[in-house]
């Protein structure tokens, strides 16, 4: 079978690195990836390519950064095209970020099936752009992966057909596995940074319901300053935060130790040594989860509601004033048992067999 892959953004490369793999080690599938370019940066790109091995994207639309609809129309337009060129007999996407959506229209109207990794998850706040992204994919969708239980519910009460869904587990969970093994450390992470084991918190903020609020993002940085009063905090700061950062001038003197974004194994071992995690990422939550790490969820809802329902993750809303407290006062629990929410780290050969048996 022919594929055309669609990826763009960060999570969508760590995502795709077991799938690509398995396809490519079956011989049984001819994978075509295209890069929309939506993320770009050395550090939120190519270092992803080079580190989890991926297999070079044949296409590269460099849409770069926009707004959501001149986003979003661009891919549309590119992709198009390539469609056209190469008649795949299915369009892969993953998640729920403007590539996803544009690569599934422009599949579905060409009438060609799409499969969405990450289907059925819902956070039911449509404000937030991958609600929408993520919930037009499902309906066009012809494959629904979903990751849990949970997010298969959510596609049956949307009325999608059971036929079309299948629980393959978390795709995250195949990479975790893979990249957190020793033979992957060539250096000591956390000497290079500073940091002791067990005795710093790791922070990462990028939604836009965060980062566009001027007020919303001073109130997290000016509790996470107190916070740092009490545990090192260490900040690898995505481009979109860094800039709005920067040009509010959002920044005084802080203890929060600011670097550049790293790589999928460094940030493992971060996630991994960690006391504990602040994070709005969707990903991260759930690698925590695999790692053993809990996370204070900055955010008022989540589509991971299982790893809050059983306390691993705490939600904490980013508007409230002196939420440090909460974070201060958050108690580790030592020794819970992980249920395997997301299926067992073979996600990628699941998606295979049903692909090649459907
Ligand atoms: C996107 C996804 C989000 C996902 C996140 C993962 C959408 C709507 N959002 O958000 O769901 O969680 O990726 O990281 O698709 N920028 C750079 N260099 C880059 C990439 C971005 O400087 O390589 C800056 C630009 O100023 C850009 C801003 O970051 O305007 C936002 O980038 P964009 O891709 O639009 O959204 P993300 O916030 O990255
Ligand atoms: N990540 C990384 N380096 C960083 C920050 C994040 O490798 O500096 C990884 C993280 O471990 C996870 C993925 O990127 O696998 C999550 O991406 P992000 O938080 O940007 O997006 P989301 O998951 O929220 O869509």
């Amino acid at each position: 079978k022919k594929i055309i892959t669609v990826i763009g953004a960060r999570p969508q490369f760590i995502k795709a690195a077991p799938v690509s793999k398995t396809f490519e080690e079956s011989n049984k599938i001819d994978e075509i990836i295209v890069h929309t370019g939506q993320h770009y940066d050395e550090s939120m790109s190519n270092l992803f390519f080079n580190e989890l091995k991926i297999k070079k994207p044949l296409y590269n639309l460099e849409v770069g950064s926009c707004s959501h609809a001149e986003q979003t129309g661009k891919i549309l337009n590119g992709i198009e095209k390539i469609i056209i060129k190469e008649k795949p007999d299915l369009l892969l996407v993953y998640g729920d970020t403007n590539s996803t959506i544009a690569g599934a229209l422009a599949a579905s109207k060409l009438h060609i099936p799409v499969a969405h990794v990450e289907a059925g998850l819902r956070s039911f706040n449509r404000n937030m752009p991958e609600e929408v992204n993520r919930i037009v994919t499902d309906h066009l969708s012809e494959y629904l992966f979903s990751p849990t239980e949970i997010a298969t519910s959510n596609l049956i009460k949307e009325g999608l057909s059971n036929r079309k869904i299948f629980n393959i587990g978390d795709v995250m969970h195949d990479s975790c596995k893979e990249f957190i093994k020793e033979e992957y450390i060539t250096y000591d992470i956390l000497k290079k940074y500073n940091l002791e084991k067990k005795k710093y918190v790791i922070c990462t903020i990028h939604r836009a319901e965060n980062t566009d609020s001027e007020e919303v993002l001073s109130n997290i940085l000016k509790n996470l300053d107190k916070v740092s009063d009490t545990i090192n905090i260490i900040f690898p700061l995505h481009p979109r935060t860094k800039k709005i950062i920067e040009s509010k001038n959002l920044l005084n003197k802080t203890n929060i130790k600011f670097i550049d974004p790293v790589g999928y194994i460094e940030m493992l071992n971060l996630l991994k040594n960690a006391e504990f995690i602040i994070t709005d990422s969707g990903g991260i939550q759930k690698e925590g989860y695999f790692l053993g790490t809990q996370a204070i969820v900055l955010r008022n809802e989540t589509e991971w509601t299982e790893l809050v329902d059983i306390n691993w993750n705490i939600l904490v809303p980013p508007n409230t004033q002196n939420f440090y407290q909460k974070i201060l006062n958050f108690k580790t629990i030592e020794n819970q048992k992980r249920s395997s929410f997301y299926g067992n780290g073979n996600s990628s050969q699941q998606m295979l067999n049903y692909i090649l048996e459907n």
